[in-house]
């Protein structure tokens, strides 16, 4: 007898809504551009956030970013070219360099500075912010530095590559788990690179969000018959389904980050760095930055 209900729903998603990057600084001036978390309404649960940077200006980024705090969230930086150091209050230092992942998971608090190595050349990369369900909010700050040699990078058999960032890769059954796994909201961070002509496929939980983010070249995203164009840095939110297609929609090669993850479906009150719940945990996180209680280390 044929089940047919909402978890059952087979098929290729489809691009649903682009959102299109725009420019913005943070940190002590640091140029990039933003898509997700670009206004509060414009985020893809559990996705809070995705920045772009890329420049080879050094007045666009040799400011950094100075310290901050943050509290009930994660944040992943993926350095593609460049160099740059992490602080923390609690005395850890980690160098993030080309190709290299810092996964830091805030938890109740950290008060961190990220700030460049270089003072010429290119610094370009990503940081995507993904939310914690509310029993780990509060949990104690922790964060893995994943250098490249860490992140497995797979040939795929229509031509092109795949780096895997978070979660298992499945090519032609062979299974390619990556360095971050078992977390609550599952994600999975892949990190494709298309020749022209080529198309990549990943099967994807029906009930996980996925989308999107072309930063060089452009992709056709579904199947052939329907398919729509995502241009370069562009979010791409895709539809519900249990498999990502999408083609290289260019004459060049393509790279985008596939990135989907389990929904927390809590509710969000954001207030700058500080991601959680309700508004009185919002109150509560700054008056613990003031009193300096967010950084006291629980043993
Ligand atoms: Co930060």
């Amino acid at each position: 007898m044929p089940v047919l209900n909402k978890e059952r729903i087979m098929g290729i998603r489809a691009l649903e809504s682009v959102i299109e990057s725009v420019a913005t600084s943070d940190g002590a001036g640091v140029k990039l551009r933003r898509s997700l978390g670009a206004s509060q309404a414009l985020r893809v649960d559990p996705f809070l956030m995705l920045d772009e940077f890329s420049s080879d200006n050094p007045d666009d980024y040799i400011a950094g970013f100075p310290p901050h705090p943050h509290r009930g969230f994660e944040t992943v930086t993926y350095m593609l070219e460049g160099h740059m150091r992490h602080e923390d209050h609690l005395g850890h230092r980690g160098e993030l360099r080309s190709g290299g992942v810092q996964w830091m998971t805030a938890g109740r608090g950290i008060i961190h500075s990220e700030m460049p190595r270089q003072e010429q050349g290119r610094m370009r990369g990503f940081q995507l912010w993904i939310n914690l369900p509310a029993r780990e909010k509060m949990k104690p700050p922790a964060y893995r530095d994943i250098p490249p040699e860490e992140i497995p990078e797979i040939r795929l058999p229509g031509g092109g590559r795949a780096k895997v960032i978070a979660g298992t890769l499945v090519v032609n059954r062979e299974s390619t788990p990556g360095p971050v796994r078992e977390l609550a909201t599952d994600p999975l961070y892949f990190d494709v690179t298309l020749p022209a002509g080529a198309s990549f496929s990943h099967p994807v939980p029906n009930d996980h969000n996925a989308f999107l983010y072309a930063h060089e070249g452009e992709l056709k995203v579904g199947e052939a018959a329907a398919a729509r164009t995502l241009r370069a840095h562009s979010a791409g939110v895709l539809s519900d389904g249990d498999e990502i297609l999408v083609a290289n929609g260019g004459p060049g090669e393509v790279r985008f980050l596939l990135l989907a993850g389990r929904p927390l479906r809590e509710p969000i009150v954001q207030y700058g760095p500080f991601v959680m719940n309700t508004r009185e945990e919002i109150e509560q996180a700054i008056r613990d930055y003031q009193s300096g209680e967010i950084t006291r280390t629980a043993v």
